[in-house]
């Protein structure tokens, strides 16, 4: 058997901002295994699309969107400063750019369109392919890979994760406030949970992880309990 053998796949869905990425990436950096941020994936299309006409004023041309796809090429690569892989579009490093409030308000009707997803999945589906990888998401658990071994379901207070990404935006220099914060994470919710397309749901075999109240080492502790239980031969 070689060593792939033994590695699963671990699913990380959940609300938005409520440390999906930071959990899933400080997960793969303690089990050696890959990190792969999906929402980075639909906030690129966000971004050329933005930046290249098919959402103008906030109103997404869902068609224009769709001709466009074709012209994307995705890519990652690691960066070591980071510890985790950034994101390409036609070779142009957007890891800066995607995180901004004009993208976080326009991709949950991108991440709608039926020709995303199936572009984006796939991408997805041929990444984890090789195991050892922890992804996460919206619809790994569920669409990506329902097959996962481990799959968690993150929640928190709504008020607590407006209030995370407030700070996280603030201290990169963004002029946001609160409210608008709140007010975007309530939005992306509802979207995201009522979209047709792989809406956002806990998979049967999920386990949930609340962490209003929690620390990033009080998370660690409890996954790495469960997935000592969930790798025990
Ligand atoms: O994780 P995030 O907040 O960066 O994700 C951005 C958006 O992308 C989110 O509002 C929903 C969408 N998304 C999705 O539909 N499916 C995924 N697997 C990941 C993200």
């Amino acid at each position: 058997m070689s060593d792939t053998d033994h590695k699963i796949i671990i699913a990380v869905d959940g609300f938005s901002s409520c440390g999906k990425s930071t959990f899933a990436k400080a997960i793969a950096a303690r089990l050696g295994y890959i990190f792969i941020d999906t929402g980075a994936m639909y906030r690129a299309v966000t971004l050329f699309a933005l930046e290249n006409g098919a959402i103008v004023s906030g109103i997404v041309d869902e068609e224009a969107v769709e001709r466009l796809l074709d012209r994307i090429a995705i890519t990652f690569r690691f960066n070591p400063a980071r510890g985790a892989s950034d994101i390409y579009v036609n070779g142009d490093l957007v890891e800066g750019k995607i995180r901004t409030i004009e993208v976080s308000n326009c991709v949950s009707q991108v991440s709608a369109i039926p020709a995303v997803r199936k572009k984006l999945v796939a991408m997805q589906q041929e990444m984890g392919g090789r195991r050892g990888v922890v992804m996460d998401g919206r619809d790994i658990g569920t669409v990506v890979f329902p097959d996962a071994e481990l799959k968690l379901f993150m929640t928190a207070d709504p008020k607590v994760r407006a209030q995370r990404r407030y700070d996280e935006l603030t201290a990169k220099g963004q002029h946001v406030t609160l409210e608008e914060i709140e007010r975007n994470v309530r939005e992306r919710d509802a979207a995201d949970m009522s979209r047709a397309i792989s809406p956002l749901r806990q998979a049967a075999d999920a386990v949930v992880l609340d962490n209003s109240h929690m620390t990033v080492d009080e998370q660690m502790e409890w996954f790495m309990k469960l997935f000592a239980e969930r790798t025990k031969k």
